[in-house]
């Protein structure tokens, strides 16, 4: 039976798609490593002040491409008019859902959206972290050659990049006077004899630092040498300026007059800043007066300068804004790739990215960059609870990537009980009460109440292994015995063709689409029966990332391999028309869709590991871009009612005109979600059963298809009030759909 739960009368085309989702697999190492240099192996601290690269970014380094942008037929349809009958509550004798989907989003640190990104930290390479660090050279891992970078922003070994001396001075890294047994490496200043005027060190920031009238919180802990420490300083400068004019445009003196021989002494200040760079071309700086310090050494570890941040959490507060702003109101992270690490080892440990940060040593991440571990596991909890967003929580399930490509590390099944142990422990942790072991380490690291949590993934991607068929299930029921009331998330189902995953009644399949236009619209009605046809009567679908990743080609191949180029670099107006169309066809089926979210959510623009991307941003609050795929979703999770409301189509068919409707908790107010794919308009007339006594609407288009959002353009494709709605007429609407549109239509019912 078609369309059962919506109550859809006829669906256009309806061939119903049961492939598999993703067509042709991917290997996440064909991403990984795209900003890297390589380099010989070295564990050899550096001491190099070369900048980090800094690139214009007013226009875009990418532009669209050589394909030709297509979506969807291209004529209206034969018929030429749609007209539908959307019945309204009272006269529907059963209301087909009460239940609507949740506009959610997935994050993970990819493209420095973590460090450099959503984590407020402005300060680069604050803790010299990487120390050793090599990637792949486990015992027993295959390919396990060891990989090493010299990259210029944050490597997998400490470097000084992001560190510069002001005046003459000499800086290096040492690891003769660690900071702690996690934070081993420090920064030297060594301040000669003859040393005159202003001495000290500064650093860069992500690509800049952000100047606007806020109160920063600034913090580093210094040592000094014993010898020539003489008690002689009238205090410390912290002070932001200009990296372009050296103005200073704020400073604060911490008052000491001794840096202590013996042990680090933590130096915290605030800088009240009134001033508004004109750009982010800023630095921030510690420094000593030559006359009072020649001749003097010092030692800084962990370093910091945080802005403004999102309700005080640790989150960038523009970015976690945009997080919030969308209507999303589930949360998942930690991934992603960066969940499973590139080999056992190197997953992300939950237990070490919490507590104080002077213990967090950081790990090596999965794009191409080292991990601080600032943006730990509470970090992320307590921006969901200020954004009063539920985490979705991915925890590491037995199975690690390789970065060389290959099959990747599976633990084996007789010791699953070691992952599941610790997943038992992670969810104390969040949730048990200060009795259990783990309630009491997060009481002492200041959350006394238990967080919420109510669903957790067993990984991330894991049809790319051969062993979820044994990891899911001893997990699976593992953690249901202990906390029956979790909802779990599998995240395979059908991709890998050697197995299904039997997912339990009540759980949920995370379903990854990097798609083309024409994938979104064949798939609108991949959900209709989904329950019934694959046998999963009571799984529900988690559309966990999701993308118009790649213009259609004549092959209908996906090509997952070359990041720049072949597939889109910022979402457009094809990307936001085609993923609309999936979204309806999610919408129609909130009893089989519970969640979806685009993915990848932000993207740093000097270090993309993928696109397209959500959201994308410098360390310049100005030239955070919400992208048309974010305006879609936002539009969509904002205007909806609280049930899907069936509509029966008395002519015309789906494609290239895509509709579903809601309708609000008293019937008072109708939402007709409507997509044009074509090219040309497509008259619609909608007639109720209720009068419309009002109509307003909002739309998305834009001058061509691969219009998309930028820096200095970046509301090309956002919605806007459609002002030449007409009104309704009694119980029916006629209107002209425009050629490319999204369109929310909001009727008042009499
Ligand atoms: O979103 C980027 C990557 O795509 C994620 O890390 C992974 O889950 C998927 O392959």
């Amino acid at each position: 039976m078609l369309n059962k739960l919506q109550g859809v009368a006829l669906v256009a085309g309806s061939t119903f798609v049961s492939a598999s989702p993703l067509a042709g697999s991917y290997s996440w190492a064909q991403w990984s490593s795209s900003p890297l240099g390589s380099g010989p192996v070295s564990s050899v601290l550096q001491a190099s002040t070369s900048a980090p690269v800094t690139t214009s970014l007013s226009t875009p380094p990418f532009t669209s491409t050589a394909v030709v942008p297509s979506i969807g037929t291209s004529q209206a349809d034969e018929t030429g008019a749609t007209s539908l009958l959307a019945a309204v509550a009272s006269s529907v004798p059963e209301i087909p859902s009460t239940q609507f989907i949740n506009y959610t989003q997935m994050f993970e640190d990819i493209s420095h959206s973590g460090d450099g990104g959503i984590y407020g930290e402005l300060l680069v390479n604050r803790a010299f972290q990487g120390s050793g660090a090599t990637i792949g050279s486990l015992p027993g891992v295959p390919g396990g050659s060891v990989v090493s970078s010299e990259n210029p922003i944050v490597p997998f070994g400490p470097v000084i990049t992001g560190w510069k001396p002001i005046g003459d001075v000499f800086i290096h890294l040492t690891q003769l006077h660690p900071l702690s047994d996690a934070l081993p490496i420090v920064l030297q200043l060594d301040i000669p004899f003859n040393a005159t005027g202003e001495v000290g060190i500064l650093n860069e920031g992500w690509w800049g630092i952000d100047v606007r009238p806020q109160t920063y919180d600034a913090s580093f802990y210094c040592l000094s040498n014993g010898p020539r420490n003489n008690g002689s300083l009238s205090g410390i400068n912290v002070s932001l300026r200009s990296n372009l004019t050296g103005e200073t445009w704020v400073t604060s003196k911490i008052p000491t007059t001794n840096v202590s021989s013996f042990q680090y002494e933590h130096f915290e200040t605030q800088l009240v800043n009134q001033a508004m760079a004109q750009d982010s071309n800023n630095t921030f700086a510690i420094t000593f007066d030559a006359s009072e310090v020649a001749g003097n050494t010092y030692y800084f570890g962990l370093t910091s300068l945080f802005g403004e941040t999102y309700k005080d959490t640790r989150i960038r507060k523009d970015l976690g804004e945009t997080i919030v702003d969308l209507g999303s109101r589930f949360f998942r992270f930690p991934g992603g790739n960066n969940l499973e690490g590139y080999s056992i080892e190197q997953r992300w440990k939950w237990n070490e990215t919490i507590g104080p940060l002077i213990n967090r040593k950081g790990r090596v991440g999965d794009w191409g960059y080292y991990n601080t571990n600032g943006l730990g596991l509470m970090e992320f909890l307590d921006f969901c609870e200020a954004g009063s967003l539920q985490p979705i929580l991915g925890v590491y399930a037995g199975f690690s990537l390789d970065i060389f490509g290959q099959e990747g590390t599976s633990f084996p099944e007789d010791q699953m009980n070691l992952i599941l142990e610790d997943i038992l422990n992670e969810i104390e942790f969040i949730t048990g009460d200060t009795s259990t072991t783990w309630g009491a380490k997060r009481a002492e690291y200041g959350h006394p109440e238990p967080y919420e949590l109510n669903f957790i993934e067993l990984g991330n991607e894991d049809w790319f292994s051969s062993t979820y068929p044994y990891r899911f299930p001893i997990l699976y029921q593992g953690i249901k015995h202990v906390y029956p009331n979790l909802t779990l998330i599998s995240t395979a189902f059908d991709e890998n063709d050697d197995y299904n995953i039997s997912i339990p009644a009540g759980g949920l399949w995370d379903k990854h689409d990097y798609q083309t236009p024409s994938f979104f619209l064949e798939n609108f009605d991949f959900y209709d029966n989904w329950q019934e046809t694959t046998d999963n009567e009571g799984v529900k679908i988690f559309i966990g990332e999701s993308s118009v990743f790649q213009y259609d080609t004549p092959s209908g191949v996906v090509n997952y391999s070359n990041p720049i180029g072949i597939h889109i670099p910022y979402p457009n107006l094809i990307s936001a028309l085609g993923e609309s169309v999936y979204l309806l066809g999610a919408e129609r089926n909130p009893t089989v869709v519970d969640f979806i979210a685009y993915a990848p959510s932000f993207a740093n623009l000097n270090w993309e590991n993928w696109t397209p991307n959500l959201v994308s941003f410098t360390a310049n609050w100005n030239e955070t871009v919400k992208s048309s795929s974010y305006y879609m979703e936002q539009l969509f999770a904002h205007f909806h009612g609280a049930e899907t409301l069936p509509v029966r189509t008395v002519s015309g068919n789906f494609n290239p005109l895509w509709w579903a409707a809601s309708v609000d908790d008293g019937d008072t107010a109708m939402y007709f979600k409507v997509v044009n794919t074509g090219n040309s308009s497509i008259p619609l007339t909608i007639n109720t059963d209720r009068a419309l006594t009002a109509a307003n609407g909002t739309m998305i288009t834009a001058p061509s298809l691969s219009s998309f959002n930028y820096i200095n353009n970046q509301t090309v494709v956002a919605p806007s009030p459609i002002t030449n709605l007409p009104s309704p007429s009694g119980q029916a609407f006629n209107w002209d759909v425009p050629a490319w549109s999204i369109n929310v239509l909001q009727f008042s019912l009499g």
